[in-house]
């Protein structure tokens, strides 16, 4: 659904979210599989499953609710290629966030088959690593432009950063 008037400011249910999801992918991270052997602990691996069937309900949740309710806040007087860099940045962290679950999960599956090395679960481990590592790069580019937006002082940062507001958004 498109919506026609930008944002000055993200709902307190959207900034939770995107907040919120700081922090989980944090932790996602932070406690990361460090080694494929880790799974062979139930508790471990029950938790590693929920953990990412919970990340990907929220995430599924979130994109729709932004989608539906919310607006970027980009000035429309904003160059096209620029609104087309950002919606790829936006959409492309979404579906990469979704494919690293996606991917976790798959490796969680064929483990609990029985196919634990080799070759299948060896490509799909490595797709994983790779997801990750441009969601990585994704990152630094969505931090680079708000920063960017920061100085520029459109108000897209304050739209939806807590800290380091610009005065007409106070
Ligand atoms: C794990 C890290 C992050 C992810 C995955 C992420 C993802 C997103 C996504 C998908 C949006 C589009 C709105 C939405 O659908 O929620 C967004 C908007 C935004 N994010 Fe982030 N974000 C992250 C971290 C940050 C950080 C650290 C900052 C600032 C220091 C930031 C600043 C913003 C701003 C200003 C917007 C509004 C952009 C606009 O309206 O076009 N984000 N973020
Ligand atoms: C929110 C969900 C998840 C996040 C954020 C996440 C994050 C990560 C990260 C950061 C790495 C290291 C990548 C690198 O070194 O380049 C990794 C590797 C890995 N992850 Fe995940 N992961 C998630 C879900 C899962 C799930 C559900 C499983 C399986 C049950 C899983 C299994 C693995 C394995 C086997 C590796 C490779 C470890 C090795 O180097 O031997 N991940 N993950």
């Amino acid at each position: 659904m498109s919506l026609d008037k930008n944002n000055s400011q993200y709902s307190k249910i959207a900034k939770l979210f995107h907040w919120g999801f700081v922090l989980l992918f944090i932790y996602g991270v932070v406690k990361q599989v460090d080694d494929i052997n880790q799974l062979e602990d139930n508790i471990f691996f029950r938790f590693e499953i929920i953990f990412a069937i919970t990340f990907l309900l929220l995430l599924l949740i979130r994109f729709v609710y932004m989608k539906t309710t919310q607006n970027t806040s980009i000035p429309e007087d904003t160059p096209k290629i620029q609104k087309i860099i950002a919606k790829i940045v936006h959409n492309g962290m979404y579906i990469l966030l979704g494919g690293t679950v996606f991917s976790g999960l798959l490796i969680g599956f064929l483990y609990w088959l029985g196919i634990k090395n080799g070759f299948l679960i060896g490509v799909v481990i490595t797709v994983h690593e790779l997801i990750i590592n441009i969601l990585y790069f994704f990152i630094i580019a969505h931090i680079i432009a708000a920063i960017y937006h920061r100085l520029k002082k459109d108000g897209v940062w304050s739209s939806m950063v807590p800290f380091f507001k610009e005065n007409r958004f106070k």
